[in-house]
């Protein structure tokens, strides 16, 4: 009872930020629906993917998790065995596991490691246990582990319904890698771990006088993205994606406490992302919660993009991105 699955990390176009409080909080309901593209990293040493094995047997004493080579404990255990535990009552299994993971891209770091992380692990240990489910009904299990990794279950570009519950809560595929032409520079200026990571965020976003807009605009925003990426309309997309961003951090920034994820580089990439466009450069920006820049553009002028986006001061590393495929299982074993 051993499989391996390689699942990528996403960007999300419309964001998700705090969890319904009208449900048990380990669901992660989203308060609004998403969109996102699942992104696949093109640099030699960094596909922006993780990989995962793991292994169920009887003789296991206990439930054992390695990232990275380092034995993972406390909150992000607990997660991760939740994940699993719905997964070993479906299968009528109480077997205890090991487990393995690596991610080719820094952690924590506004890219989207759980994301590609519960993925993974998803689709890794239900093949394990020889269940058969659909995507969407996966994603719902990803999603336990973390409200991103739900879109990471598909390729392309994905929509993720809120929902009010933990059945209509999951994520489906929009179109696949092909049908629109959107890439990204991303802008690494700090690739260390967050101070405050997102699962701790999505508590404060109620306290901010604006999240009520942001839910209500971005419930409006999802659906218009989908049309939007559906016409191929990159410049009303990275248009919507970035009033979105501006949404989700105004809450961060109005929160108590304050989150403020950017640094002064994070400032530097968008007003030169604002000032290229107004030069005829069409591309625009997301931010995560984290200090990191998305720069969308389309694949004619990434290279461009690129080579100024690398000038910028405080910017100390780029990851040039593509969409990615859906993540998949594969013979590949980590032990
Ligand atoms: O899935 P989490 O708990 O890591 O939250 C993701 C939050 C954002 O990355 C900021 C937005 C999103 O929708 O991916």
């Amino acid at each position: 009872m051993k499989s391996s699955a390689i699942a990528h990390s996403n960007i999300a176009l419309v964001k998700y930020w705090g969890r319904s409080r009208h449900h048990d909080s380990n669901l992660n309901i989203p308060l609004n629906d998403t969109v996102s593209m699942t992104k696949y990293g093109m640099m030699d040493d960094c596909h922006l993917q993780t990989h995962t094995t793991i292994e169920f047997a009887p003789e296991f004493n206990e439930d054992l998790v390695l990232v990275e080579g380092h034995e993972v404990i406390g909150r992000h255990l607990e997660r991760i065995i939740y994940v699993i535990d719905r997964l070993r009552s479906h299968a009528k299994i109480d077997y205890r596991f090991k487990m393995m993971s690596r991610n080719d891209f820094p952690t924590q770091a506004g890219l989207a490691s759980s994301a590609s992380a519960f993925a993974a692990l998803s689709l890794a240990a239900a093949d394990a246990l020889g269940l058969k489910f659909s995507r969407e009904n996966l994603s719902k299990i990803a999603r336990l582990g973390s409200g991103s990794a739900a879109r990471s279950i598909h390729g392309g570009f994905v929509y993720c319904y809120g929902g009010n519950s933990h059945e209509t809560s999951y994520a489906e595929q929009i179109c696949t890698v092909d049908c629109f032409d959107m890439h990204a520079v991303i802008a690494v200026v700090d690739a260390g771990k967050k101070e405050i990571t997102s699962d701790e965020g999505h508590h404060l976003a109620h306290t901010s006088p604006f999240n009520e807009f942001r839910i209500e605009k971005s419930h409006q925003q999802a659906q218009e993205l989908r049309k939007l990426i559906l016409d191929n309309d990159f410049d009303a997309v990275g248009a919507i994606a970035e009033a979105n961003c501006l949404y989700m951090h105004a809450v961060m920034m109005t929160s108590q406490p304050s989150l403020f994820y950017w640094q002064p580089a994070t400032l530097n990439i968008i007003k030169t992302v604002q000032k290229l466009r107004k030069q005829g450069l069409p591309c625009y920006f997301t931010i995560d919660a984290g200090p990191n820049v998305h720069c969308f553009c389309q694949s004619r002028n990434m290279h461009e993009l690129l080579k100024i986006i690398r000038q910028i001061e405080g910017v100390k590393q780029t990851i040039l991105v593509r969409p990615a495929d859906h993540g998949f299982v594969t013979d590949e074993h980590l032990f």
